[in-house]
């Protein structure tokens, strides 16, 4: 990237940082992670859905750059394609919200953006209640590295004040590099989504242990994909050693009609399924614990 943009960049996530206006510390934020292909946008699409049900307002935030979460949230393949990533596009975020970064940006930082606001201006709508939000690529990098990119989008994420029955879910892309920035910290629920071979399960611990370590007071476990109890009994043992980190431990079944629907997880929301039943407790449990840090 031109130094020149860079530094565009930089300033911008700077004047973000100073306008906020409220910390981030007793927002509603969900994080979502996992090795690759175990089930995180799913689980971030559908846990979406079930809380726009439950009358929430939901800012649903693809940090992967396969951008797949607007598709299992049902946006169109025309409408998904004219979305421009935050990250990418600097010019087009001063269009968007008529100012360039030093002028007149105060006008539109000065009215404690909500969702809406943000939306508006950086996102689009999949529902009634449930607003888009796409972070585009984010450079890989290494722990404390000071890229622009990421400034710019963990100075959005922060900006974004939350108010009551509002929430956001942040899908992310395969690994734990988003630890290493600094977009996962303030989030107080981190769902860790796994399945039950080796692989995944080694990476669900590291990445529960990340977590921690970056101050996520709760971190759940999501075995997706169990066909048995054998399964069940295979991922407990994996865990049996690490389990502490874990507030609640949640097994969802293989699911034949997933497959058929997929990318999209709307068909599934409406039926009875044992699938929907585990993630609903998942959801509940994810709000309990939410509201006894709010009485904190
Ligand atoms: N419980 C389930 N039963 C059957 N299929 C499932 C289940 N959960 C997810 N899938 C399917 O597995 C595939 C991968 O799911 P998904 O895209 O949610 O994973 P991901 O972790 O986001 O992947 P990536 O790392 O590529 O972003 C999808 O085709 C999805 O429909
Ligand atoms: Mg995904």
């Amino acid at each position: 990237m031109p130094s020149k943009e860079k530094e565009k960049l930089f300033d911008t996530a700077n004047m973000l940082k100073e306008k906020t206006l409220k910390s981030s510390d007793t927002n509603f934020r969900v994080v979502v992670t996992g090795k690759g292909g175990v089930g995180k946008t799913t689980t971030s699409a559908v846990l979406s859905h079930l809380f726009a049900k439950d009358g929430y307002n939901v800012l649903a935030v693809d940090e992967d750059p396969q951008m797949n979460l607007p598709y299992a949230l049902g946006v169109d393949k025309d409408r998904a394609k004219k979305i421009v990533p935050l990250s990418q596009n600097l010019d087009y975020i001063e269009e968007k919200t008529g100012a360039r970064p030093g002028t007149s940006w105060g006008l539109f930082l000065n009215l404690t953006p909500d969702i809406s606001d943000v939306v508006d201006k950086f996102g689009i709508k999949a529902t009634d209640n449930i607003n888009i939000l796409v972070m585009g690529t984010v450079v890989q990098a290494a722990t404390g590295c000071l890229c622009p990119e990421n400034a710019l989008l963990d100075a959005v994420m922060k900006y974004i004040a939350l108010r009551k029955k509002e929430i956001i879910i942040m899908d992310t892309q395969a690994g734990v590099e988003h630890f290493g920035r600094a977009l996962a910290k303030g989030f107080k629920h981190c769902v860790v989504v796994t399945d039950y071979t080796f692989n995944a399960m080694d990476v669900a611990k590291h990445t529960a242990n990340l977590a921690k370590q970056i101050g996520i007071p709760n971190i759940y476990l999501l075995v997706n994909r169990v066909r048995s109890q054998k399964d069940i009994d295979k991922a407990r043992m994996y865990i049996k050693d690490d389990d502490t980190v874990f507030k609640s431990v949640f097994f969802s079944p293989y699911s034949e009609e997933m497959l058929d629907i997929e990318p999209l997880v709307t068909p599934l929301i409406e039926k009875e399924s044992e699938y929907m039943e585990t993630i609903k407790k998942l959801k509940e449990d994810i709000e309990k614990n939410n509201n006894s840090l709010e009485k904190k």
